[in-house]
């Protein structure tokens, strides 16, 4: 059965208030396109058209003017509330008849990656049996899940938010997990936070002998934006490649396009409803080459 994706895009966003008093961090942008694109961007590389979009009662209605029924790029969006942020694993919870028995992909709303290979890693994880986390080293660890490997890349353990880390290696915020999320996310009792945890999914996984775990190397980028100094950071980050580049992180037309969801047509037409912003005419240049190399 296919891989769905899920991006959790709820959350309280306490850390960016008053940013976030009246509007979802997932729908700030990060420099010139919402936030939620960029984790949107991932599960389409990774060939995910069916994704599940979760957010608050207060901003879900904002998600869906902005990404509609997914027509647009090519995708099928499906639109589910998390009434209280309880935790990442109430996402498959959620997300039990979306799913309806098929592997997922989680992906965090205010999660940010980018580098060479991602979408090659993301497909192979999406192939993979049982579980999948990815670990990146970080230069302070102790703020994520942490996650230790041995030499052959075998899970040895898990730990949130330890004050004394076994690794240098955190949990970014994209899991994959087979049809039994649900049904072990249903399973999970609070932890001292108050959240279910999703180390505590992934722990369901390793006990089974079914965890994976695939290191990001240091060409890839992994940002989150939970701060407004982490958040300036990413704008600053997809600004420096852009502008040097002439190509676009996370232009999700542009990923339908080379996936073949999308022709030029119906990306002129997308460029037209953006009028003039740099998004649009980034697409309008889209098209035309398309059109011109069809
Ligand atoms: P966090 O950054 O841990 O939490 P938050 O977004 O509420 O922010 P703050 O700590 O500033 O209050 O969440 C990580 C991501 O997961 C973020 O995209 C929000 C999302 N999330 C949910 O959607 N539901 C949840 O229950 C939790 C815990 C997080």
């Amino acid at each position: 059965m296919n891989r769905k994706g899920i991006v959790l895009a709820g959350g309280s966003g306490t850390r960016l208030h008053p940013c976030t008093s009246s509007i979802s961090k997932q729908l700030l942008p990060v420099f010139d396109k919402p936030m939620i694109y960029y984790p949107l961007s991932v599960l389409m590389l990774g060939g995910m058209r069916e994704v599940l979009v979760i957010s608050t009662p207060r901003d879900l209605p904002r998600f869906k003017e902005l990404l509609g029924d997914g027509s647009a790029f090519g995708v099928e969006f499906t639109y589910a509330e998390q009434a209280k942020p309880e935790g990442l694993p109430q996402a498959f919870t959620i997300a039990e008849d979306f799913l309806s028995g098929a592997p997922s992909c989680l992906v965090l709303g205010d999660n940010l990656f980018y580098g060479a290979r991602l979408g090659e890693s993301i497909r192979a994880a999406s192939q993979a049996m049982g579980a999948t986390l990815f670990a990146y080293h970080v230069a302070d660890v102790r703020a994520y899940g942490v996650i230790e490997l041995d030499a052959a890349g075998h899970v040895l353990s898990l730990e949130e938010k330890p004050p004394q880390p076994r690794s240098g290696y955190a949990v970014p915020g994209i899991y994959f997990f087979d049809e039994r999320a649900s049904k072990f996310a249903a399973s999970l009792k609070p932890s001292k936070r108050g959240e279910t945890e999703i180390l505590d999914l992934a722990r369901c996984y390793l006990e089974d002998g079914c965890l994976r775990a695939e290191k990001f190397g240091r060409g890839t980028a992994w940002l989150d934006t939970g701060t407004a100094e982490s958040l300036l950071d990413a704008a600053s980050f997809v600004h420096a490649i852009q502008s040097r580049q002439g190509l676009m992180i996370a232009c999700l037309e542009e990923i339908a396009l080379h996936q073949g969801w999308l022709d030029a047509v119906s990306l002129e037409a997308r460029a037209a409803s953006l009028g003039k912003s740099s998004y649009g005419h980034y697409l309008r240049r889209l098209a035309e080459a398309a059109s011109a190399n069809p």
